[in-house]
């Protein structure tokens, strides 16, 4: 086998959401005697680099796992990642290591609104950007996304209009966008920016599908830091080395202030510092030669999934998949009056599991993600049984 990423890996006994009976047992009414194509939930079919399951054992066979501080090392390889990464210099006094990017959103809302003030989304998106906002009681706020050309696009009258009519404090932004794998261009930043700075809106950047982004640049805020009045990025390695089972994640302000405003709102409600395994599998993903190599293949790989899914897809007639520029989720649009309920089920009676619009904010019916991080002859059974199941229920 020439490519890493063509070995398939029985991960049925890792205890993990994807691919645990156990676990899918419980969540979906799947057919188990058939083959399973699971392509839900965001990480990867592949085996996470040698240097880091390396560090996370060094670090194990220490024999003590109490509690840990910010190393030091961890906030330098931070650093040089954004530099071969992004070009892009941190300060490294404004970075801050914590335990989960979801988990730190609800920190920003505690620290910059108050229980009934307004937070701005951008919908269709990620279910917790939801969750965050409703479970600490503020009100959600929505600017659709525009669906055009197989991409969307920001309605701008409408984003200034839900701030001002809303009293909108604070913006959840997801930049590059899940589901629908948008970078947002330099424009798109921009005028973000004057709208947010022109109302004194806050910007939570959240940029965890940014190291992702397979062809060009990803547009961080960071790279517009002069122009933008406060906000803060969050990111972590886990998408693209499959560590999110080790809860961690870090966040780069924009100001001692904020840092300092966030930093007490976390010492109010939680632990911060995350697991004693995650700063060791971050230096190793960020720092180590072989792990940057293992990334930028891996996303020349999940490049040539898309092209390959893409063109599968299309092909069909009735299905419309978005251009996919960051991450390995292609989100589709099914052309077809149908019923969804039933067609979910059928999906399920064949093995297969994607995520249904149902499981976003804000999606409208027709739409269902498909995870691509897999090897290509998984993903091309898994593209051959979805389009068997769709054709043949379309003809019902
Ligand atoms: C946009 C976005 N933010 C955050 C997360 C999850 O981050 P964490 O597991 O660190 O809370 C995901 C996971 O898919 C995501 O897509």
């Amino acid at each position: 086998m020439d490519n890493i990423f063509d070995k398939k890996i029985d991960r049925s006994n890792h205890e993990e959401k994807k691919w645990s009976l156990e676990h899918l047992k419980r969540t979906f009414p799947v057919n188990f005697s058939k083959k399973l194509h699971s392509l839900w939930i965001a990480d990867l079919d592949f085996e996470t680099p040698k240097p880091i399951v390396d560090a996370i054992k060094t670090r194990a066979n220490k024999a003590t796992y109490s509690y840990g501080y910010i190393q030091n090392e961890a906030i330098e390889a931070i650093v040089l990642w954004y530099k071969k990464l992004h070009n892009i210099t941190l300060d490294k006094s404004m970075i801050q290591i914590v335990d989960g990017i979801v988990n730190s959103m609800i920190e920003v809302i505690k620290c910059f609104t108050k229980e009934g003030e307004s937070v701005l989304i951008q919908t269709p998106v990620y279910k917790p950007f939801e969750e965050v906002i409703l479970n600490t009681k503020r009100k959600l706020v929505a600017n659709k996304l525009v669906h055009k050309n197989n991409e969307y696009h920001i309605d701008f009258d409408d984003f200034e209009k839900q701030i001002v009519d809303h009293k909108v404090k604070l913006f959840l932004w997801c930049n590059p966008h899940n589901p629908g794998g948008r970078v947002w261009r330099d424009d798109e930043v921009l005028k973000i920016i004057e709208i947010c700075n022109k109302h004194n809106v806050f910007i939570l950047s959240d940029e965890v599908h940014g190291d992702l982004v397979l062809k060009g640049e990803h547009n961080s805020i960071l790279r517009f830091a002069d122009k933008v009045k406060e906000f803060i990025v969050v990111n972590s390695p886990n998408k693209g080395f499959n560590l999110a089972g080790l809860y961690g994640s870090y966040m780069i302000f924009s100001s001692q202030k904020t840092m300092d405003l966030v930093m007490n709102t976390y010492k109010q409600s939680r632990v911060m510092t995350p697991n004693v395994f995650f700063q060791p599998a971050l230096i190793a993903a960020y720092a180590n030669d072989e792990s940057f190599k293992w990334f930028k293949a891996m996303k020349n790989y999940i490049h040539d999934n898309y092209l390959f899914i893409k063109e599968e897809f299309t092909k069909l007639g009735f299905l419309e998949p978005m251009n996919v520029e960051a991450s390995y989720l292609i989100w589709t649009k099914i052309n077809l009056d149908l019923d969804w309920v039933a067609l979910k089920k059928e999906l399920f009676n064949h093995g297969v599991i994607v995520s249904f619009f149902d499981s976003f904010m804000g999606a409208e019916p027709g739409w269902f993600r498909v995870n691509i991080g897999l090897p290509r002859a998984e993903l091309a059974q898994g593209i051959e049984e979805i389009k068997a199941v769709l054709t043949e229920f379309k003809n019902r």
